[in-house]
């Protein structure tokens, strides 16, 4: 690992903008550079001034006039999905029964979670995303082959194995006892090895019963380090039934707080249809809703409502994600242009700047883990991408009329996908040429 210059018009962000063209919230250098060594980013600044502060002999990697930025962060994926993904289906819960809880049941087999998370960390390099976080199926071994794939990249991944016992095929089910027991097992075997971070997975209120989320529960306070996800609010049965089987709660968001499964390190995926005590509690408990795009789009779930999820004073904690395979799309370029549509439709248009601040340091402070992760501050991880405005034929086209950076990014989340990733390096290695 040794040291090498990355030289590109770097971009990255420093917090939330406040405006369309606050150009306070970001810096932007037209002949920048990293220097990067030991797996972190060691400088940052104009080229010339840091090509001297090198060594003379240092490999310099000349990617003008691509932008270079931080590593895109996917917050909720599905890893046992990739074979779900495109499946015709007219609703959430007949999408899970009809082809998903099928689909996961083939990850008992570890050498088929191998296979697939060798693909699964071949796509995510693909599309620039260096860090996700993501659901393994119910079977220790597919959690095994997601870190053990992570830790041959070296990448930042986040995961957990599924917990669910009731709702689910036979196959596809644990018990409280050993939902706990094994999750236990695999955050000792898994947990701070490599950049590996586990994270307590009950996969969502209809899928356990009571005596599991208790266990949850007891997972999340005795790692209170650990982030838990699980799935909120996104589609109108699903609430219903989940009202049914809970019906001594206030509210679906109830349900995980009663059991000790909310706080700022708890990611909610979808969060579409809250009533206003759930969101008013989700941001007093400082939990994160996690907006979806393509899936619920594509499941016909509904319209996250970003300005409502943040409330009246903007404190709302808001990430964004694929969650592939209800989501139809690695990229977190296409999730962007599909947010956007979806927050178009509603009166909140969400502006470029403000795209590319999400997908990197927004979603790095959606984890707590900005100090690793989301910029290219020196100091930190170097996980960055390298992106091609020129990418097509048609970006081309569009590129003549181009002047600013927004415009720039702009054009990158509406026509963009992998094409448009030149390079994704982790840990400051380049890994998406070798693909
Ligand atoms: N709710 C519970 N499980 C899932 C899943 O796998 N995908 C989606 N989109 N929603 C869920
Ligand atoms: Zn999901």
């Amino acid at each position: 690992m040794s040291a090498k210059i990355l030289r590109g018009r770097i971009l990255s962000f420093n917090d939330a903008p406040k405006a369309r063209d606050d150009h306070q919230c970001y810096s932007f250098i037209e002949d920048g550079a990293l220097l990067v060594e030991g797996g972190k980013i060691i400088a940052r600044g104009v080229f010339d001034e840091i090509k001297a502060k090198a060594y003379d002999d240092v490999e310099v990697i000349d990617h003008r006039p691509h932008i270079i930025m931080a590593g895109f962060i996917d917050m909720h994926i599905h890893f046992p999905q990739m074979q779900v993904l495109g499946s015709y289906a007219g609703s959430l819960l007949e999408w899970l029964n009809t082809y998903t809880f099928i689909e996961e049941q083939r990850f008992g087999d570890a050498a088929h979670a191998q296979k697939i998370a060798g693909y699964f960390y071949d796509e995510m390099l693909r599309h620039g995303t260096t860090t996700a976080v993501a659901y393994c199926s119910v079977h220790p071994q597919s959690v095994d082959a997601y870190f053990e794939e992570a830790l041959k990249r070296n990448m930042l991944m986040l995961g957990g194995k599924v917990m669910m016992d009731r709702e689910a095929p036979q196959a596809l089910t644990d018990t409280p006892q050993s939902s706990y027991d094994d999750s236990k097992a695999l955050i000792e075997k898994w947990h701070g090895k490599g950049r590996n971070h586990y994270a307590i997975t009950p996969r969502f209120a209809i899928t356990s019963t009571p005596e599991q989320l208790e266990m949850a529960g007891a997972l999340a306070r005795e790692f209170s380090h650990l982030h838990v996800q699980t799935h909120l609010s996104e589609n109108h049965a699903e609430i219903e039934f989940t009202k049914s089987l809970y019906p001594e709660r206030k509210d679906y968001f109830d349900i995980y707080q009663h059991y000790g499964l909310t706080g700022e390190k708890s990611l909610f995926g979808h969060c579409i249809h809250l009533e206003d005590r759930e969101r008013d509690a989700m941001i007093e408990t400082g939990s994160v809703a996690v907006f979806c795009p393509t899936s619920n789009l594509f499941i016909g779930s509904g319209l996250f409502d970003r300005a409502r999820v943040a409330g009246p004073d903007g404190k709302g904690r808001i990430a964004i994600a694929t969650d592939v395979g209800g989501g139809t799309n690695y990229s977190m370029l296409r999730t962007l242009d599909e947010g956007y549509k979806i927050l178009n439709l509603q009166g909140q248009r969400m502006n470029p700047l403000t795209s590319f601040y999400q997908i990197t340091l927004g979603n790095a402070r959606a984890l707590s883990l900005e100090a690793k992760i989301g910029t290219l501050d020196v100091g930190t991880d170097a996980d960055v991408v390298v992106l091609n405005a020129n990418a097509t034929k048609a970006m081309q086209v569009r590129m003549e009329t181009v002047t600013t950076l927004e415009e720039e990014l702009f054009l990158l989340q509406t026509a963009g996908d992998d094409r448009a990733i030149v390079e994704t390096y982790v840990a400051g290695e380049a890994l998406k040429a070798a693909l």
